[in-house]
């Protein structure tokens, strides 16, 4: 089974759980990345917006302009008082639900709207599960003056840094105008500690680990089906 096809079924399993469990005329949070784009596709076929959700809030310019090619309403974060789902995906999670993410870039929106939301739903392919976090390189979103400093922060850490650059080898932007520093060769074997160990530095945005709010829900696809970790 393809990876793509794992995505679909993923995305399908999710629509069910959260057309089963989200009160009617909710706002639902909607993440980032290839998956999630699988799920908004499943949301606007059902036809679901404007009928059994009001609309929903995006993490990101990319996901917005998907959900609006659909026809759905994005509202900003700041017009919703509560927000009882958040539905994204993960480039690794492990069994406490702690994950990386923001391989897509869209790590320090989709921890704001994850701190918002009464409950987050991951939804991946069973490839993101690991036992320890730190294979997928972590993501660090920096002002891009404190760049080079916080490279060296990280490099003492133990880990490799390496600033992530566009097809023309300029540096990646975020939707928030930051760069990011991918950080290689890390073994996570206390989430909560490097997150806030992180977090504390002058300079950084946002740090690609969600452990301090990890997900509630996660819905793996693989060949023998999906699986709920809970
Ligand atoms: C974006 C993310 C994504 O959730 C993560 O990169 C997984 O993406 P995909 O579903 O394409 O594998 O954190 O910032």
């Amino acid at each position: 089974m393809s990876q793509d096809t794992l995505k679909l079924l993923v995305s399908q399993a999710a629509a069910d759980y959260v057309l089963a469990h989200t009160p009617a005329g909710a706002v639902i949070g909607i993440g980032t990345g290839s998956t999630v784009n699988y799920f908004i596709d499943v949301l606007a076929e059902r036809k679901v917006f404007g009928s059994r959700f009001s609309g929903a809030v995006s993490s990101s310019n990319a996901s917005t302009s998907r959900l609006q090619m659909h026809g759905i309403e994005v509202f900003e974060l700041n017009q919703i008082e509560t927000l009882p789902v958040y539905i994204d995906g993960a480039d690794e999670i492990n069994p406490h639900g702690q994950m990386i993410k923001g391989g897509g870039g869209a790590l320090t929106r989709e921890k704001i709207i994850a701190m918002v939301a009464k409950t987050f739903i991951c939804i991946a392919d069973v490839s993101k599960r690991v036992d320890t976090l730190g294979h997928f390189a972590l993501p660090v979103e920096v002002m891009p003056i404190a760049r080079s400093a916080l490279s060296r922060k990280l490099l003492a850490l133990g880990g490799m840094p390496v600033l992530r650059t566009t097809s023309n080898s300029t540096p990646y932007l975020t939707d928030n105008g930051n760069q990011i520093i991918d950080v290689q060769h890390l073994n996570i074997t206390d989430p909560l500690t490097l997150e806030a160990e992180i977090n504390s530095w002058p300079g950084v945005v946002t740090v690609g680990l969600f452990a301090k709010r990890p997900a509630n829900l996660c819905l793996l696809a693989s060949a023998a089906g999906i699986e709920t970790i809970q």
